[in-house]
C-alpha cells in the first residue's frame, strides 16, 4: 500500500490535480495547491456535499462566516486554554517531535515485529497454521502485541496536562530514539497550542491578537441568533458552512491528510435538550449513507465509537476511510451538548436561546454536528478511483474511475484527426456542450493516447467525431468504465452527459 500511495501522490501531480505549495521555492511543509482539475474536483465535492446537505433539507441553511473572528470567540470555545498538541523536543539533534505520535509510532513497529514472526510461522508450518493460536501462545508475539496494546492504553486519546509526565516516562521506558538520529536525548513534553496567531492593527503596542480560525463550527455558533430569526428556523434547524481552517500541525506527513491550511465542511444541527442522542444516531446514519452512495466500496468505511469524549461532548464517533496508510478519521460526528452556545453566551453577555412555541419554553439549543475534511474526502476520492488495469489485449491503462459526478471534465471532444473540417465541427459541438458542462477540447495526438490521458485524468466520457460524422450527424461516445463504445446523435449529447453525470 506504500506503492498505492506513492502512486497516488505522483498522479496527482502529473495530472494536474495537487502541487506542493509554492514549489519553485521548495515548498511549504503541509501546504498544497489544488491544480487545474484538482480545483474543479475539489468543487464538485462541494457542491456535492452542500445540495445534499443545503438545498436537499428544509431545515438546513447555509451561511460563509468571516476567517478572522473576535478573539474572545476561541476563548469562549476552548481553543486558547486547550487546543493542544504534546510535543517534544530532542536535545541533540533539535528536532520536535508529537510525543503521543513518537509513540504510536514505537507501538506500530511492535506491530510489524510481532507480524514478521507470525509470516515467518506461517510459511513453516504451511496449510496447517493457527495465526490464532500462535498469537495466543508464542511468548515472542504475545509480547509484541501486549506491549503494543498497554502502550497505546496508556496513551489514551487526548491528553491532558497531567497525562504529560506519563508520556515522558514512556518514552524513556521505552527506550524510544530520535527516529532520525538515534539520540535518546530528550526534553521535558509541553503543550503546544495549534492556532496560528496573526495581529489586527498597525502598531505592535496597541495591536489586537487574533487567530485564524481552527474550525469552522465557531462561525455557526457566534450567528445562531442572526440566521435563526432572519431566516425565522424551528428547532430542529441546522447551519451549515464550507470554508478554510488553519492548524498549526506539529507533524506534517501523509499528503494532503493533515495539512496547515485545509477547508472543512461542517454543520450545526440544533435540537431539543434531551433529543440529542436520537439525532446524533440520525445523522450518524444519514452522513454514512451519503458516503456509501458515491460507490467507491463500502468496504472502505466504518464507524469509529470515541470512548474518550472532548471536553464538550456527550457522544462522539468518526466515519474512517481506508487511506493508502489504513482506516483514519474522514468525517466527525459529535453531540456538543449545549456547550458552545452555553459558553459565547457567558463571554458575550448575550442571550443564545430558542423559545420554543410547542413546548413554551426558553431554552438553549443543544446540537449535533457533522464535520467533514475537505481535503481529507478528496484524498479518499482520489485513492479509490485509480486503479491499474490489465485490458483484454494484455496491454494495461491507468484510470482514475472517479463518480461521474466529481469528475472535473465531464467529456472530452476529440476530432479524430486534425483535417477534413473535423476539428471545426468537434469545435461546433464544444462551443454547445459548454454551456452546460466541464467540457475539454482535444486534437493532440493518435486517439488510443486521448483515450488513455482522459482515462486518467478521470474524464467519464469521451467524443470522437469522424467522417461519418459529417456526413449523418453522428459521434462515437466511448465511455472511460467499460470502454464500450457507442453511436449516437451529435442533438442527443447533452442528454446523454447529464444522464451520466448528474447529482
Ligand atoms: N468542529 C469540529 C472539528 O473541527 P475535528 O475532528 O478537529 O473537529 C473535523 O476536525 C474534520 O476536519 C476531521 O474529521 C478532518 O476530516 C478534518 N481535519 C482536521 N484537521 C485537519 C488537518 N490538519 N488537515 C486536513 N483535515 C483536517
Amino acid at each position: 500500500n506504500e506503492d498505492l500511495f506513492k502512486n497516488v501522490i505522483s498522479h496527482a501531480k502529473e495530472y494536474g490535480y495537487i502541487f506542493a505549495s509554492s514549489e519553485i521555492y521548495d515548498g511549504l511543509s503541509a501546504v498544497y495547491d489544488y491544480g487545474q482539475n484538482g480545483a474543479e474536483l475539489k468543487k464538485n465535492i462541494k457542491e456535492y456535499w452542500w445540495k445534499s446537505m443545503v438545498q436537499m433539507h428544509q431545515n438546513i441553511v447555509g451561511i460563509d462566516a468571516a476567517i478572522l473572528m473576535h478573539p474572545t470567540t476561541w476563548k469562549a470555545s476552548g481553543h486558547v486554554d486547550a487546543f493542544n498538541d504534546p510535543l517534544i523536543d530532542n536535545k541533540d539533534s533539535k528536532r520536535r517531535y508529537r510525543a503521543d505520535v513518537l509513540v504510536e509510532d514505537y507501538a506500530e513497529k511492535l506491530l510489524q515485529k510481532a507480524q514478521k514472526e507470525i509470516d515467518k510461522a506461517k510459511k513453516r508450518f504451511g496449510e496447517e497454521f493457527d495465526e490464532e493460536q500462535y498469537k495466543a501462545t508464542n511468548p515472542r508475539v504475545k509480547r509484541y502485541l501486549g506491549d503494543r496494546k498497554e502502550i497505546l492504553e496508556r496513551l489514551g486519546r487526548s491528553l491532558t496536562n497531567e497525562d504529560l509526565a506519563d508520556v515522558k516516562s514512556l518514552i524513556e521506558e521505552l527506550e524510544i530514539a530520535d527516529p532520525e538520529t538515534g539520540s535518546r536525548n530528550w526534553t521535558d513534553v509541553r503543550q503546544f497550542n495549534l492556532m496560528f496567531g496573526t495581529k489586527l492593527g498597525a502598531s505592535a503596542d496597541s495591536a489586537t491578537q487574533l487567530y485564524l480560525r481552527p474550525e469552522t463550527a465557531q462561525g455557526i455558533f457566534v450567528n445562531f441568533s442572526n440566521v435563526q430569526k432572519t431566516g425565522r428556523m424551528k428547532i430542529p434547524f441546522g447551519i451549515a458552512q464550507i470554508g478554510k481552517a488553519f492548524r498549526n500541525e506539529i507533524v506534517a506527513r501523509q499528503f494532503i491528510f493533515r495539512m496547515r491550511e485545509f477547508e472543512q465542511m461542517e454543520m450545526q444541527f440544533f435540537v431539543r435538550p434531551g433529543e440529542e442522542l436520537k439525532w446524533y444516531e440520525h445523522w450518524k446514519e444519514v452522513r454514512l449513507k451519503w458516503h456509501l452512495s458515491l460507490g467507491l466500496g463500502d468496504e472502505n468505511y466504518r464507524f469509529h465509537d470515541h470512548d474518550k469524549l472532548a471536553h464538550y461532548a456527550n457522544a462522539a464517533a468518526d466515519i474512517e476511510f481506508d487511506y493508502p496508510f489504513g482506516f483514519k478519521e474522514l468525517e466527525g460526528i459529535h453531540s456538543r451538548t449545549d456547550f458552545d452556545l452555553k459558553a459565547h453566551e457567558e463571554h458575550s453577555g448575550k442571550k443564545l436561546r430558542f423559545y420554543d412555541p410547542e413546548l413554551k419554553e426558553n431554552y438553549v439549543p443543544y446540537v449535533i454536528e457533522t464535520s467533514i475534511g475537505l481535503d481529507r474526502m478528496f484524498l479518499s476520492v482520489l485513492a479509490a478511483s485509480l486503479k491499474e488495469e490489465e485490458l483484454e489485449d494484455g496491454s494495461s491503462r491507468t484510470v482514475l474511475k472517479l463518480p461521474a459526478v466529481l469528475a472535473p471534465t465531464k467529456a472530452a471532444i476529440l476530432p479524430l484527426v486534425k483535417k477534413d473540417d473535423l476539428p471545426e465541427l468537434a469545435q461546433e459541438i464544444f462551443d454547445e456542450l459548454k454551456w452546460d458542462f466541464n467540457v475539454q477540447f482535444d486534437e493532440k495526438d493518435a486517439i488510443g493516447r486521448r483515450y488513455r490521458r482522459q482515462d486518467a485524468a478521470g474524464t467519464p466520457l469521451c467524443i470522437t467525431v469522424d467522417h461519418d460524422s459529417i456526413e449523418d450527424q453522428t459521434v462515437t461516445v466511448r465511455f472511460r468504465d467499460t470502454m464500450e463504445q457507442k453511436r449516437v446523435e451529435i442533438s442527443q449529447l447533452s442528454a446523454i452527459i447529464k444522464k451520466e453525470t448528474d447529482f
